[in-house]
């Protein structure tokens, strides 16, 4: 297969896309495909050159996975540079749509349109929510649309 990238979007870069790129990342290394790239990045300013937040860091860790990502936020360049960009509510698409260029080479689609249920397919952002519980939630819909999306587009 041609080499494929992957990005994953959210508002802060901090939450639900590092876990996203994250359990991308192991998604693929189980299925054997060592040449997909997966990176994350924010729409939002606020925590670039920041590591995630620190409950997104031990949800990961709970499921034996750690993001060193360091936080970026999403440039002109990611639209012809990625096949793939998702991001994990409708907040995300909507800025998504109005920065892309008109010739982006990237497909933008919703993470959570891939094996997640209709009242399931927006991944909230828990950043405001108290506790990990809302980090968990994010995880295991990642865990399910990842499985899903490389079964569906990459793995035919
Ligand atoms: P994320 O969550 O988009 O899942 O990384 C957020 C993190 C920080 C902020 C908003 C959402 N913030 O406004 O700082």
């Amino acid at each position: 297969m041609p080499q494929k990238k992957i990005l994953m979007i959210c508002l802060g870069n901090i939450c639900r896309s590092p876990i996203a790129e994250t359990v991308m990342a192991e998604t693929l290394a189980k299925a054997k495909l060592d040449s997909v790239v997966v990176d994350s990045a924010a729409t939002g300013s606020w925590h670039v050159g920041n590591r995630a937040d620190p409950r997104a860091l031990s949800t990961l860790q709970k499921h034996g996975l750690e993001s060193k990502h360091i936080v970026r936020q999403i440039t002109k360049q990611d639209f012809y540079e990625f096949d793939y960009i998702f991001g994990m509510d409708e907040d995300n698409m909507s800025d998504l749509r109005r920065l892309a260029p008109k010739d982006c080479k990237a497909e933008l689609l919703m993470l959570g349109d891939f094996g997640l249920s209709k009242e399931k397919r927006i991944i909230e952002d828990p950043y405001y929510q108290r506790g990990d519980e809302g980090f968990e939630v994010a995880y295991q819909q990642c865990v399910t649309a990842c499985e899903a999306f490389v079964k569906q587009r990459l793995l035919q």
